[in-house]
């Protein structure tokens, strides 16, 4: 049984596998081939006790171009507002046969645990403010086709890292493929204990751009937020957002990247999310064939469940 929780605990091997694997996936999509078969049989759940429009969606899609059959699973109009707990859904949804469940959930550690109730392959699409691992797949392989080998490619991740589960998601996977990554955030906004995170600090974000190949700004995440320790929003786009001018300071060639969804004109100005340095288009639809990547490695060759109790 395999499952996709964690950025930290994938291989190098396993990282290019994902990458290589999207990559192969790409290229027979630019052939205008947008069905493949390979998961006819297969059931995805799509399991969201968390708001999601990019990650639901692009998995979504994801399944269905490989011909997965997929059940969209919302806490929203469930049981789950009747009390029922995750491990009662999860017998609920192996009991109907889900080969794969991809998971979001307010707490961190949701998935781990699921992954100990159901057969099926689990995959973390976002834990409280832990891993995000796909979002880190999908900016990887675009800062891939953007920039070359990530080996040695100097990464800016900015913003609130505090509640950032892409962040810590990145700067294992980024480390994990060589890349050096520093992280610009108000001190408020870091996590106290940073002791296994394998990357720089800083609080000075001009003097970081000139260095940067690629530079994520992060969303605030203003619903996880204790307005306490947050600086005015004037006062953290004057020192932390990306706006043009800022933007002139990075080396020609280096891309902006945002995993979605912005708040516009305050962590990035619009011009700079809408202008040609940003990949925050493709970021989106590279998600769908990085997801078909993982769908088709964890799913390919295994049988197809057919409920829990036969
Ligand atoms: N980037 C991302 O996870 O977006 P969603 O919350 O819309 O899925």
């Amino acid at each position: 049984k395999r499952h996709l929780l964690s950025t930290a605990d994938l291989s190098r091997e396993d990282a290019l596998l994902i990458l290589d694997t999207a990559e192969e996936l790409a290229e027979v999509s630019g052939r205008s081939i947008k069905k493949l078969p390979t998961l006819r049989g297969r059931t995805v759940v799509n399991l969201f006790f968390e708001d999601s429009t990019r990650t639901r969606i692009s998995f979504e899609a994801a399944a269905k171009r490989l011909s997965a059959d997929v059940i969209n699973f919302s806490a929203k109009g469930s049981s789950v507002s009747k009390g029922e707990s995750l491990k009662d859904t999860a017998l609920t949804l192996q009991a109907m046969g889900a080969d794969a469940v991809v998971v979001r959930h307010g707490a961190s550690g949701a998935p781990h645990r699921l992954a100990a109730w159901v057969d099926g392959s689990v995959v973390n699409a976002g834990d409280g403010t832990h891993e995000h691992p796909t979002q880190a797949l999908l900016d990887a392989f675009t800062m891939r086709r953007r920039l070359g080998d990530l080996d040695g490619r100097r990464v800016t991740i900015v913003g609130d890292v505090l509640h950032s589960r892409v962040a810590r998601s990145n700067v294992h996977l980024l480390h994990t493929l060589g890349a050096e990554v520093t992280l610009v955030a108000p001190p408020t906004l870091l996590p106290v204990s940073m002791g296994d995170w394998p990357c720089e600090v800083s609080y000075d974000f001009d003097a970081v751009l000139p260095k940067s190949d690629a530079v994520m700004m992060l969303r605030v995440q203003h619903e996880r937020m204790n307005a306490s320790y947050f600086p005015s929003a004037r006062e953290y786009s004057r020192r932390y957002g990306l706006d043009p001018e800022r933007m002139a300071r990075m080396p020609v060639g280096a891309i902006v990247m945002h995993p979605g969804p912005m708040n516009r004109g305050m962590e990035i100005a619009a011009e700079v999310a809408d202008g040609e340095r940003s990949t925050i288009v493709e970021q989106v639809t590279n998600g769908v064939t990085v997801r078909m990547a993982v769908l088709y490695l964890l799913l390919s060759g295994s049988e197809p469940a057919i409920g829990g109790n036969q």
